[in-house]
């Protein structure tokens, strides 16, 4: 572990090193040689990789940045007062624009005590870890840079006698498989104590055309995001993709209730994965999976809570019915 700290206020603490690139390195292995070729979602987001998402969110085409945002504006005082919170917890907190709001709320209230940011990725972490303390008197900000698929148990223990948000915002629950999400959530439950609350952010099911349009926007941001994954193998691995060479493909896939990502090879290629010594062969029109996002109704909510040992006790939506903020505690 390194730790870092550029103010009183401020502890960074990193457990990302070089575990992590051989993460990467098996993650690439394993996904480039499976019959159908897949790269899990976290590899997207280098510093490149995060403010080109930044940039996402801003898109005409992306509603559910905006709509999250507006119903945490609308819902943030009420959250604070039916959880009574003073520490917020945030997994993948990117720009952390989205826990200001929550901050802002508990300041209000007269309970701010701590913001503890967990995110793979340390540029966009830190960053927001210095807008805050200078934001909110009150504040110290405990930063994890880390997976968290793998270092939950790094996130710091409660404050005695605060209770805390565990948030999970921005869609990225359906960013995992199914039977992943429910593991997943079951763990992030384990970190609740009877006083604490996940907050849960879900894009829902919609017609497939706005769905569509938010993954693959008119100034194809989207489709340089997606093709960025393959400019960090390049360079973690040593590897010589032609990015151009890969076309940015997003669609419905109404069967499963989720938006796919993939990128298609416009042409037969070799790419040589040096790091790796492994040679890789795309047909022309041959696609390699980089994420899918899942869309919710309220009942998979529910059944997902149920399955992970939680109860949903407040479910916040926008008038338009695009996107849920949902509280849960443990059963
Ligand atoms: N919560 C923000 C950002 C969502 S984008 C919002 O709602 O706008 C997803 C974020 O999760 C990114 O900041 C990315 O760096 C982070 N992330 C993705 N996979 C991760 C992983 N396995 N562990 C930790 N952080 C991850
Ligand atoms: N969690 C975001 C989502 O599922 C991530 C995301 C948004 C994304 N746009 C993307 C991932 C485009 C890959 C490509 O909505």
């Amino acid at each position: 572990m390194r730790t870092a700290a550029s103010s009183p206020e401020i502890r960074i603490d990193s457990y990302l090193s070089e575990l992590d690139e051989r993460s990467l390195a098996y993650d690439v292995l394993d996904g480039l040689t499976r019959p159908f070729k897949e790269i899990p979602p976290k590899h997207f987001y280098d510093a490149r990789g995060s403010e080109l998402f930044e940039r996402i969110c801003e898109l005409p085409e992306y509603y559910p940045t905006r709509t999250e945002r507006s119903i945490l504006d609308a819902s943030a005082r009420e959250i604070v007062r039916v959880t009574g919170a003073g520490e917020l917890v945030e997994l993948g907190s990117g720009s952390a624009e989205k826990a200001r709001i929550l901050l802002e709320a508990m300041s209000s209230a007269g309970t701010l005590r701590r913001y503890v940011p967990l995110d793979v990725s340390e540029s966009a972490l830190e960053e927001a870890a210095i807008l805050l303390v200078e934001e909110f008197a009150e504040l110290t900000v405990h930063g994890v840079i880390g997976d968290f698929e793998r270092h939950l148990d790094r996130v710091p223990r409660a404050i005695a006698g605060t209770p805390r948000i565990i948030a999970l915002l921005g869609g990225t629950i359906g960013n995992f498989p199914p039977g992943t999400r429910r593991r997943m959530l079951r763990e992030i439950s384990r970190l609740l104590g009877p006083e604490d609350r996940l907050l849960l952010g879900t894009d829902l099911v919609k017609d497939p055309r706005v769905l569509e349009a938010a993954y693959d926007d008119a100034q194809g941001v989207t489709a340089e995001f997606n093709r960025n994954v393959l400019r960090v193998i390049n360079r973690e691995l040593d590897a010589d993709f032609s990015p151009d060479a890969f076309e940015h493909i997003a669609f419905y896939d109404r069967a499963h209730e989720w938006v796919e990502m993939r990128l298609r090879a416009c042409r037969p290629c070799t790419v040589l994965v040096s790091g790796l010594g492994l040679r890789v062969e795309f047909a022309a029109g041959e696609e390699l999976r980089t994420e899918i996002s899942a869309k919710f109704t309220r009942a998979r909510v529910q059944e997902d809570f149920l399955a992970a040992g939680l109860e949903l006790e407040c479910w916040y939506t926008d008038s338009d019915g695009l996107f849920a903020v949902s509280l849960g505690r443990r059963l």
